[in-house]
């Protein structure tokens, strides 16, 4: 695992963001695994920002994201369609009908988890995820004792993610309850994995997940076990890892 530290948020997101950039340089098809939050906003506007100036080509390129709500359509403001739409995908050239996410209105759920394993599968893996933290160690919905053999699935979410969410809805009420997710297994699947977080309130989790016991209460904490990590936090969020294992961090 290679952690990258950063001053700050503007710099965490470029150097992720050129991470990115040399997948899809070195291998123009590559399948990109996607992820939400307000973490990577700032990695698609450095990788827009690039597009717009000629340096990097998305249409041969593959998208799946982590996951979606449940009962969200595309069009609701709040689905991760949406947010993938107007934070990334309308501002590059993808091509038509190669930018995946989970069906949240899918009538047969489980059938849908199950198409959802078979593209990801039929597109030959992927090549690089992308992941944020949540504050329970989560990663994709995939909250503490999720069981780590699980591909696409469904979930409930913890309260406290229904908590850290509510700031996008109207009101907690709003809040889906469930959502769709690629599963511990899915994301351990990818080829290549990036994980990137920022802020004091991540420096706890990211010291548990990246150096604590590997354990289902810590979903992130399986990430010690990929042959392929790279962490990218800025300066506040290593800050208890820098404590402890400041020798494991890299500039
Ligand atoms: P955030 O979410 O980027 O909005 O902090 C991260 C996550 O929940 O995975």
């Amino acid at each position: 695992m290679q952690i990258f530290r950063t001053q700050d948020y503007q710099a965490m997101s470029r150097k992720a963001a050129n991470i990115i950039s040399a997948q899809v340089i070195i291998n123009p098809s590559s399948v990109l695994g996607l992820a939400t939050g307000s973490t990577p906003l700032g990695i698609y506007r450095q990788l827009i920002d690039w597009y717009n100036k000629g340096d990097l080509d998305f249409s041969k390129a593959y998208s799946v994201n982590l996951d979606e709500y449940v009962g969200l359509s595309p069009d609701h403001e709040q689905s991760y369609h949406y947010y993938m739409n107007e934070n990334f995908f309308s501002h590059v050239n993808f091509a038509e009908g190669h930018n995946y996410l989970p069906d949240g209105m899918a009538k047969d759920i489980d059938a849908e988890c199950a198409r959802y394993d078979k593209l990801i599968s039929d597109l030959g893996g992927i090549s690089l995820q992308l992941l944020g933290i949540g504050h329970t160690g989560h990663i994709g919905f995939n909250e503490p004792n999720a069981a780590f053999d699980k591909m696409t699935h469904a979930v409930d979410l913890h309260p406290k993610t229904i908590e850290a969410n509510a700031r996008f809805f109207a009101s907690p009420d709003e809040v889906p309850k469930q959502a769709i997710t690629m599963g511990i297994k899915s994301i351990m699947q990818a080829k290549q994995i990036l994980l990137v977080a920022n802020g004091a309130e991540k420096a706890e989790i990211l010291y548990e997940s990246l150096f604590g016991p590997v354990t289902p209460a810590v979903p992130a904490s399986i990430l010690q076990l990929h042959p392929n990590v790279t962490v990218v936090a800025d300066e506040a969020a290593l800050s208890v890892i820098m404590q402890h294992h400041s020798e494991a961090v890299s500039r």
